[in-house]
């Protein structure tokens, strides 16, 4: 080590310290009861082990749940709820709190009674029990899924007021499953083979039409999510993961796999998941979900408290292609920006999380975060994406969220020009 770099690593070291201190001044007082008085959990004898099989977590904690937006769909059978990302850190979204997504309510499957069948273009058609299933080789992988309309009701203008509701359709955990390839290959794919279809069991029967490519390349039929078994929200006993596509090629509830030469053309990509451009002509089977971050501390719902001073601020990133690279922080609406630490896994295809820690004054900030992936791709501004794509537009929103946070810390949803 060179006398330059020591020195560097020296100061890099002081200058945090002196920033935890000031935090520490700020708000230790010695006469706090917090801290001088006996309080009520330590006069009693707590629970015992007996007492929570399955743990959940604080009372105090009971304002962090999913929410929906009542007018945004006609009813909650076929709606959608939000990730509470202001309440999160890290990258793993816990189980109870994955968005959930249904066009026909949550399907309540007995795995005993579930199969999984493959047919089509294959040389047997074969039905698998969840037993049979367990006996592929399995893998495990993090990944995000985002539904194509996230953000989808950002398009025309800043509207709703919390990163929950702008960008919460989005969870990122761990799967088990196994490789779809292997299934695939244990049914033998004819030579026409081109495309496969994934079938919910579910009563909306969801289906999409997915290239075999991507079913051969990293598609898991997945039963776990974080260590234990799916929830029923999100497809238990058996769904389907396309790492870096739109969500809703992630069939939840997966029953059937049909195998064939060309897609089907169903509701899900016509009417739907398409992109209608000013010229009349609609973008379609745009999978990948494009780099995209926002900053979830602060945020309309969870604004600065402390007052000025150090400040942390955090926020997530991703991008359906691959790893991010970068993320750059403004404060000034997009005239400066600052390079963010990207901090935890750096993982393809799935959720990063990053800080941006400074000294507010406590003026008015116009915040802002862009992400790039390791493809290159620099997410756009939400006037770009329109130049390109018009205003019809409601799936594939990945533009620079504006968060203005006033001079006593409350944020709101705003768009700059
Ligand atoms: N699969 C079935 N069988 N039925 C559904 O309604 N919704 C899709 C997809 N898979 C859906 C489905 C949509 S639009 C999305 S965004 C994701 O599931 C949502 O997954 P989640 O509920 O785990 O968040
Ligand atoms: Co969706």
């Amino acid at each position: 080590m060179t006398d330059s770099t020591s020195r560097r690593g020296f100061l890099t070291g002081s200058a945090a310290v002196a920033a935890a201190g000031a935090v520490a001044a700020g708000s230790a007082r010695a006469d706090d009861p917090a801290i001088t008085e006996v309080q009520p959990w330590a006069q009693m004898l707590g629970d015992g082990v007996d007492a929570r099989p399955y743990g959940h977590p604080s009372e105090h904690e009971a304002h962090v749940v999913r929410r929906h937006v009542a007018w945004l769909t006609a009813d909650p059978i076929s709606s959608v709820n939000f990730t509470p990302l202001h309440e999160l850190d890290g990258i793993i979204t816990p189980n109870g709190l994955c968005f959930e997504r249904h066009h026909g309510g949550i399907a309540e499957i007995d795995p005993a009674q579930h199969r999984l069948m493959i047919n089509g273009l294959v040389d047997t058609p074969l039905v698998f029990t969840m037993q049979d299933l367990m006996r592929f080789p399995r893998e495990n992988r993090v990944y995000f899924l985002e539904c194509a309309a996230n953000s989808g009701m950002e398009w025309r203008g800043a509207q709703l007021n919390g990163c929950q509701f702008t960008h919460g359709m989005i969870h990122n955990v761990v799967y088990t499953g196994v490789p779809l390839k292997y299934i695939l290959e244990e049914a033998g794919l004819k030579t026409n083979a081109a495309w496969i279809l994934p079938e919910g069991a579910d009563a909306s029967a969801m289906t999409r039409s997915v290239p075999l490519s991507k079913a051969m390349d990293d598609c898991l039929v997945a039963f776990r999510m974080n260590g234990e078994a799916l929830r029923p929200e999100q497809g238990y006993p058996l769904r389907l993961v396309v790492p870096g596509w739109e969500g809703n090629m992630w069939i939840k509830w997966l029953r059937r796999i049909e195998v064939g030469d060309e897609p089907w053309h169903h509701r899900e990509e016509t009417s739907k998941y398409t992109d209608l451009l000013e010229n009349g002509v609609a973008r379609r089977f745009t999978w990948e979900m494009d780099v995209k971050s926002v900053i979830t501390n602060p945020s309309p719902q969870a604004p600065i408290t402390h007052g000025k001073g150090f400040t942390v601020i955090s926020g997530v990133a991703w991008s359906g292609r691959g790893t991010i690279r970068e993320v750059h922080v403004t404060l000034d609406g997009g005239r400066n920006w600052q390079q963010a630490r990207i901090d935890g896994p750096s993982l393809p295809k799935s959720m990063h999380r990053f800080y941006y820690e400074f000294d507010w004054d406590g003026s008015p900030l116009l915040l802002q975060s862009r992400a790039i992936d390791s493809d290159g791709m620099i997410q756009p501004t939400k006037n770009e994406l329109r130049e390109a794509r018009g205003y019809n537009s409601i799936y594939h929103n990945n533009g620079i969220q504006t968060w203005h946070v006033r001079e006593n810390g409350e944020a709101e949803n705003v768009e700059v020009s």
